[in-house]
């Protein structure tokens, strides 16, 4: 894999400069997050284009990665806001860590930690963007002219996905996608912009 190469040249080569490639990385495909690096059982699911950010060494093919956001009461999942609108895991309870901020309605700050194949991930974000709305132009102007993103709120794109995702046919990790690509791009998206790292958010 080339993202491995890479990392273990930067780690032989320039010890020091090894964090700078522990940078954000995105979702290729939505995959399985594991609690350990030899774990053969998954703990949770991290979405597809979710950005993720490379805390340390690969071992076993994996790297541990660190994902910052919201949780509910139920734990089950991570948002990136504190409303459901904007999901980025699925996970077992007790994976998360809940931070002591909090917001109304039960809303928590929570990190999510766990093990992911190297291969799941970029750190080509734009190309990730592109082929999402490659799939969106594709597929949701089979009945109606294409649906421009800013004219919604990220919540809006949440509502209208439960309908529209599926009647596009494609498998669910291509809606997931389109799903995250039109959100990014959604009316009021800059309030993605300040919980996302730099280069989620496409212009
Ligand atoms: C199989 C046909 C079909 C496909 C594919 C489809 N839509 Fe639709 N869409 C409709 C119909 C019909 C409506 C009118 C309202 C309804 O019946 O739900 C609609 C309404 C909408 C609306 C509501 C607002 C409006 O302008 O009326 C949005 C937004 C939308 N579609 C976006 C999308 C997106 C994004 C995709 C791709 C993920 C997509 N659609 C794929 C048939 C489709």
């Amino acid at each position: 894999m080339r993202v491995t190469s890479l990392l273990l040249a930067a780690s032989l080569l320039a010890p020091a400069a090894a964090s700078a490639e522990t940078g954000p990385r995105w979702l290729t495909a939505s995959a399985e997050l594991r609690a350990a690096p030899e774990d053969p059982e998954p703990a949770g699911e991290i979405l597809v284009a979710s950005p993720v950010t490379v805390v340390g060494p690969e071992r076993n093919g994996r790297v541990e990665v660190i994902l910052t956001g919201w949780t509910d009461r139920e734990g089950r999942a991570l948002f990136a806001t504190a409303s459901p609108s904007v999901e980025l895991a699925r996970v077992e309870p007790g994976l998360l860590t809940l931070r002591a901020d909090s917001e109304g309605e039960g809303w928590m700050r929570a990190d999510l930690r766990g093990w992911l194949d190297t291969s799941m991930l970029t750190g080509d974000a734009q190309a990730l963007w592109h082929k999402a709305f490659a799939d969106y132009r594709a597929h949701c102007t089979r009945c109606h002219p294409r649906r421009a993103p800013e004219k919604y709120s990220v919540e809006e794109w949440a509502e209208y996905f439960r309908v529209m995702g599926p009647r596009t046919r494609l498998p669910r990790d291509e809606q997931l996608l389109i799903r995250a690509y039109l959100q990014r791009h959604a009316s009021d998206a800059a309030e993605l912009e300040s919980v996302l790292p730099p280069g989620d958010v496409p212009r």
